[in-house]
Order: C-alpha cells, then structure tokens, then sequence
C-alpha cells in the first residue's frame, strides 16, 4: 500500500513538475522544451554554442518575441526596441527578474541585486509594504550604495589603476621579445582582481605577484561556482552551497576578512572613506549608533553586517569578470585592427597624453571612448537582463499578451547587432562608426549596462577603469596578432563571454 502511494506521488510530482517547467505555455512561439534541460540540449549550448548565439538563431527561427528554457527557467526574449524600450521604462510593471532573487538569495540574500523594486506599490500601499518590506529593501540598500559609485569616489582610483596596470606591464616587459601571450585571460583577470581588491577592500589581492593569497583563493571560488548556481535548479543550488566545504570555507573567509576590516575602520575612523568597504563602514557605524538611541524607519536603517558582507560578495560578482572580459575583447579586437592601436596612439599625442595620463585628461580622448564603445557593442560582456512581471501587460510593438510572473529576457547581444537599428553594418568592428553614421542610434540598441532603474549601479566605475587601464597600455604597448590559430575568437562562456582562442605578442613602443 505504502508503495503504490509512493508510486502514484511519484508520478503525480513528474507530470506537475514536467507541466510547469517543461511544456510551451501560451501562444508566444518557441521549441517544446525537454524536461530537466529545458531548450539546452536541444539548442546546443553544452557543446559550446554560447547564449548569444543561440538567441540569435531561435529570432532568426521564430521572430522577434520568442520563449527560451534555460533549463527549468522560461524566458520570454523580445528582440523589438520599442518593446525592450517599453519595458526597461516600466518599472511598476518590470521588476527586478525572479531568476536573481532565486540564486542570489541562496548565498547573498542581503544584497541589492537580491531585491525586488515595487516602488509603485509602496507609493499606494506603503503600509503593505512595509509588512512585506520589499520595495522598502531596495530603496534602503540603492541609497546607501549609490553614492559609493559617484564620479567623485570613482576618480579617486585614478592612481591605484595606474598602478597596477603598471606591475603587468613591468612583467610582460620582463618577457622575451615575440613571445606569444596565450594566457590573457588569466592576466587580465589577475590584473583587474587586484584592482578590486584594492577598490573594494583596500587590500592587495596579490594577484600580480604570482601568489594567490587566502582572500583571492575564497573569493575565485565564489566566482567559479556562479555559474553552476545559475544553471542548477534552486533546490539543487542550495544543496550545493550548504553542502560543497570549498563553499562554506570561503563564506568564512570572506566574512572573517570582511568583519576583521569593520574592526579596523571602525577604530581608525579616518573620515575619508575612500574604499567601498570603508563606505559602507560608515553606514553601519551610523545606523549602530542611530538604532541604540532611536525607533528608526525599516528604509533608514544602515545595513548590517550580514548585509554589508553579502554587498560586498555581489558587487565582486557583478563587476569583475564583466569588466576583465572587456578588456580581454580590447586586447583581442584590436589585435586584429592596428589602425584602430595606431588612431588611440595618435589621439594620446595629440591630447598631450603620451607621456602625462590624468583623470581629468581622459574626457579629452573622445575616439578612446569610441573604442571601448564599439567593444562593449561587439562582445556585450552580459548576455542580457531580466525582469519579471508584477501584472498583465501587453507589448507595445509585436502586441504579444504577457501575464503577472512572466520573466522577459533582454538579449544585448542580438540588439547590438540588428542592422535594424544600425547604420553601419553591425557585425564590422568600427569604432568610428560613433563619430559618424551611427552616432545618434537608438539608446535601446546598445545597452550592455541594462537599463532603467536597475541598471548596472557600477558602470561609471566600469568605464573610467577601462579606459585607464586602455589608456595606460596604449602609452606603451602594441599588440599583436599571433596569427589564426591561437588567436581565432570564438566565444567561451564564464559569468561573462569570454574569447575562447586568444594569442597576441607584445611590443614595447
Ligand atoms: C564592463 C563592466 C560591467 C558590465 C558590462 C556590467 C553589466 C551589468 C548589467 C547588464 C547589469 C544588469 C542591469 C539591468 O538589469 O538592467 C548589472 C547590474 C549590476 N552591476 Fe554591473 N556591469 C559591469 C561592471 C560593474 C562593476 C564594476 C560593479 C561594481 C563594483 C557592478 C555592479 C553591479 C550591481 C551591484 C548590479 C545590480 C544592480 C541592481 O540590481 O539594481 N557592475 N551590471
């Protein structure tokens, strides 16, 4: 008896499990999905076709709004710009995507990224929702991190990037001529985790020196298991979080770090909080003093420490690989056009640049911006963004019907390469395409940063960084191409897109 109970649930949660996450819903087109992979399998993606391939082929397939499984996850991908315009503009309607709530609160729960926005329902129903306390979460964690990202604060690292960047040059220097470079990935992850390591901490990684120490080793261990999470169903994810001991052992580390650096701030009190981590320091230190003395506002509060520990694990998610797999693209692309080299050099002499880089020098190398433009345009670091439906709603353009709980994805990729909405054909590498034909396109076709309200929080930091480090490598640098083999492109899928075959010499100008 027993047995056929347990037969019959058995049976009963397959046909629930495989009507909710495996079966077409509604009438927007797409392929049936498989049940456990989703449209993965059937799309190619576990033999190295990457997400923007993919999406491309199934708009080429099935038009301009189409479903996609990601495994057990339904995207609704809308390719239209009016409508990928009408959404990223409707916040009361598109908030923040389910599918960074699932994940991110397994681990980091605390973290902006992890919260909902519903700024129209606190409007109407503040007290509802403060009983919910959602909309309130996002509100409370947006303003105390926002003005960690001001360009006042983002300038202030103009040194610390010319540093570092200076340390991989005295290596690649200390290489023999002509060598090949075939480990760029590695480098300018090294090179851009010591960055954060010192925005962020105020600690020095060591990723230059050839030595991981405990820190670096924790935090590349939350980096690589990103990606699992993400592809793993949230029952699954969470197992794998409680369970992996490399997990926990680097919560704990982070967190030790994390804490014993509140200690140090906190007792030193030096006023300039120059580091993001001794930001939100201060926060915590106003917030401990104000909630001993006051009944505060839930969205006045300061954060806590949890919460300061799991913003600071999000915004390493959020901004390393994006920002290290541009400069990869930059160093891939335009080993492959040296006028593109020979126009930033031009540009440096011209501006006076050459031997003097200064922050306030930067704004002047206007075709620089170009460039980085046209790599963010080419190779979107992100896939796309998601949001979620908080009611009905109908697109704009295609008229597509969407219900309350539908995810929509936003594919940068195939935006930024619709000749639809560019002038110069889109899949030509053309930084100048900026200063001309396309210099008044469409703001929704190029949108690697998301947009609306919860559009990258980092992007000014993001811009400035890159744009130092070009900066500083192309006062003493040209690379090279190394030739077909080993420096063919192709894409490789982290938390980023990644070039698979990169392969460059470096010479000394
Ligand atoms: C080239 C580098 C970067 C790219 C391409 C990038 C891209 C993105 C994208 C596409 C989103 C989602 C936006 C949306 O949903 O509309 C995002 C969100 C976010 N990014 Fe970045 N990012 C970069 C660098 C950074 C950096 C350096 C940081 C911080 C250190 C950062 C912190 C964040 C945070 C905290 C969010 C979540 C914002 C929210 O949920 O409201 N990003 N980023």
């Amino acid at each position: 008896m027993i047995f056929i109970l347990f037969v019959i649930t058995g049976v009963l949660l397959v046909v629930y499990l495989k009507q909710k996450y495996f079966t077409l819903h509604g009438y927007v087109p797409g392929l049936a999905p498989q049940f456990l992979f989703g449209n993965l399998l059937q799309s190619g993606f576990f033999n190295g076709n990457s997400p923007p391939m993919i999406l491309s082929t199934f708009q080429k397939r099935f038009g301009d709004v189409f479903q996609f499984w990601f495994g057990p996850s339904r995207f609704i991908v809308i390719n239209n710009i009016t409508d990928v315009e009408h959404v990223l503009t409707h916040r009361n309607i598109y908030d923040q995507g389910d599918i960074f709530i699932e994940k991110f609160s397994i681990n980091y729960s605390q973290s902006l990224i992890s919260t909902k926005g519903l700024s129209q329902i606190a409007s109407l129903w503040p007290f509802l929702c403060k009983i919910i306390s959602l909309g309130i979460q996002f509100k409370r964690h947006s303003s105390i991190v926002s003005p960690l990202f001001r360009r006042s604060k983002v300038i202030s690292h103009f040194d610390l990037i010319i540093g570092c960047t200076d340390k991989l040059l005295t290596k690649w220097r200390k290489t023999e001529a002509k060598t090949i470079h075939v480990d760029i990935v590695s480098q300018c992850h090294n090179l851009v985790l010591a960055i954060f390591g010192f925005i962020a901490f105020d600690y020095d990684l060591e990723t230059l020196d050839d030595g991981d120490n405990e820190l670096t080793l924790a935090l590349r261990t939350i980096i690589n298991s990103i990606m699992t999470i993400l592809a793993l169903p949230r029952i699954l994810a969470k197992a794998y979080v409680t369970l992996s001991y490399r997990q926990r052992q680097a919560r704990n580390t982070i967190e030790r770090y994390i804490y014993r650096m509140i200690e140090h701030e906190q007792a030193t009190a030096q006023g300039k909080h120059t580091s993001l981590i001794a930001s939100l320091v201060h926060s915590l230190r106003m917030n401990e003093h104000l909630e001993a003395t006051e009944d505060i506002d839930e969205d006045k509060r300061g954060l806590s420490r949890n919460e300061v520990v799991d913003e600071m694990v999000a915004f390493l998610i959020a901004g390393f690989e994006s920002t290290s797999s541009t400069l990869v693209w930059f160093i891939h692309l335009v080993s492959k056009h040296a006028q593109v080299q020979q126009k930033i050099k031009a540009e440096l002499i011209a501006q006076d640049c050459l031997y003097h880089l200064s922050s306030d020098r930067l704004d002047s190398l206007v075709y620089l911006n170009c460039v980085i433009n046209e790599v963010l345009r080419f190779i979107p670091p992100a896939t796309g963004t998601i949001r979620t439906l908080t009611r009905d709603d109908c697109l704009p353009a295609t008229n597509v019907q969407l219900v309350r709980g539908d995810s929509v994805l936003i594919p940068f990729h195939s935006l930024a390469h619709d000749p639809r909405y560019w002038s110069v054909d889109p899949n030509l590498f053309y930084p100048e395409r900026f200063l001309g034909e396309d210099q008044n396109h469409h703001p929704y076709a190029l949108i690697p940063f998301g947009g609306g309200h919860r559009q990258c929080i980092g992007q000014d930091l993001a811009r400035f960084e890159l744009k130092v480090i070009v900066g500083r490598l192309m006062q003493k640098v040209t690379f090279d191409d190394a030739g077909p083999e080993v420096n063919a492109g192709g894409h490789s899928m982290g938390l980023a897109i990644l070039p698979k075959h990169i392969g460059v010499s470096i010479e000394f100008d």
